[in-house]
């Protein structure tokens, strides 16, 4: 059984567990959200030991030289001896400078940074609780030529951090983040290529990032978002959304309802019939995929059978703790 040194103590870690079962279960606390190795939380250095390659994924490749890893899903294979990365180092702070109410369940929060913040549209931040310090991911919707950093979040029931955003946030409020971090952004590599791009909810946050982003670097292909929710009142920036579809002849804009009658240009109905039904075959095509991470993967799915390249498909899936 490998053994985990951690601020002069050790640990001993059981078969299967990983170094943030060990040390909770020792009753440690490091900063952690998803718990699968999406949010980059829970960010550790080993000063000995190597941590596991898959346990560095989506790590630049200048952390993953200094032996950072993700402590959620790092099984040790040998004794090791960690350090928390200096999260003082990596804390970015911000204002409040906006709180609107895009729909009954999603405001939009637009943040403003004493230097702006080096990111690429569609990445995400990780924000701490003012009091608590919990951390979670929000996806950047705005661009970085922008003066403020914009977040969609959705109330979830009882939830500690969108709860504190919908219902005691003030403008002015100082909060403090860390990141940008993540892979689910556009690149320039082939402005001719077409594009689709799928949001359930909040899912929509990134996506409008990246679609502004691809218009602004000149991106000439057609361009596809669909747009998903339960009902017509989940849907939000539907303006915004018509007047760019308007504005630039590529983007089509296809708002999609489970129910209630289909709004202009959009569908009614279960979001991967829709998919698959408009769009059987997506060979050369680029596909992001944002959102509730059930619906992402088999969107993701959907996608990959319909001919488009596992390479092709970029994904935010919005994980979250189902022990929280
Ligand atoms: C990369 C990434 C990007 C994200 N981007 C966004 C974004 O742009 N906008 C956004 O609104 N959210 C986003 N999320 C989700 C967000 O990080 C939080 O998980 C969410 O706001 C809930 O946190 P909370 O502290 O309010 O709830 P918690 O206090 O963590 O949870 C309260 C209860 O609700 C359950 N729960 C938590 N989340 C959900 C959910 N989505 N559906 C059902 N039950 C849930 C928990 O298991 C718990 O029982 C993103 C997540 C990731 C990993
Ligand atoms: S990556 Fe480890 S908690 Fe999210």
């Amino acid at each position: 059984m490998p053994v985990i040194t951690f601020e002069g103590k050790e640990y001993h870690c059981e078969e299967g567990e990983t170094v943030l079962e060990s040390l909770t279960r020792h009753g440690v606390l490091i900063p952690s959200s998803c718990q699968s190795g999406v949010c980059q939380t829970c960010i550790t250095k080993a000063v000995k030991g190597t941590p596991p390659v898959e346990s560095q994924q989506g790590l630049k490749d200048t952390l993953v030289d200094q032996n950072y890893f993700l402590a959620c899903i790092c099984k040790p294979e040998e004794d090791m001896e960690l350090s928390v990365a200096d999260v003082a180092e990596q804390v970015v702070s911000s204002t409040i400078v906006e709180k609107t109410l895009l729909n009954e369940s999603v405001i939009r929060i637009r943040l403003k940074t004493e230097q702006p913040l080096d990111y690429i549209a569609g990445q995400f931040i990780n924000v701490m609780h003012p009091e608590t310090d919990v951390t979670r991911s929000y996806s950047l919707a705005s661009l970085p030529r922008e003066d403020f950093l914009e977040l969609h979040i959705k109330r979830v029931p009882d939830g500690r951090v969108s709860g504190y955003f919908h219902d005691d946030a003030k403008l002015g409020d100082a909060l403090s983040f860390m990141g940008p971090a993540g892979d689910c952004f556009y690149t320039d590599r082939d402005l001719d290529q077409p594009l689709l791009l799928v949001g359930v909810g909040t899912g929509l946050a990134p996506l409008y990032g990246i679609l502004r982003d691809a218009l602004a670097r000149g991106h000439r292909g057609e361009i596809h978002v669909f747009h998903a929710s339960l009902a017509v009142q989940g849907l939000y920036y539907m303006d915004e959304l018509y007047a760019l579809a308007d504005k630039n002849e590529q983007v089509h804009y296809i708002p999609c309802v489970l129910h209630g009658e289909a709004p202009r240009d959009g569908e009614q109905g279960d979001l991967q019939q829709i998919l698959k039904k408009s769009k059987p075959d997506l060979k050369g095509w680029r596909v992001y995929v944002c959102g509730d991470p059930a619906i992402v993967n088999a969107l993701k799915q959907t996608c990959f059978m319909s001919g488009a390249n596992m390479t092709d498909i970029y994904s935010d899936p919005f994980v979250f703790d189902v022990t929280a």
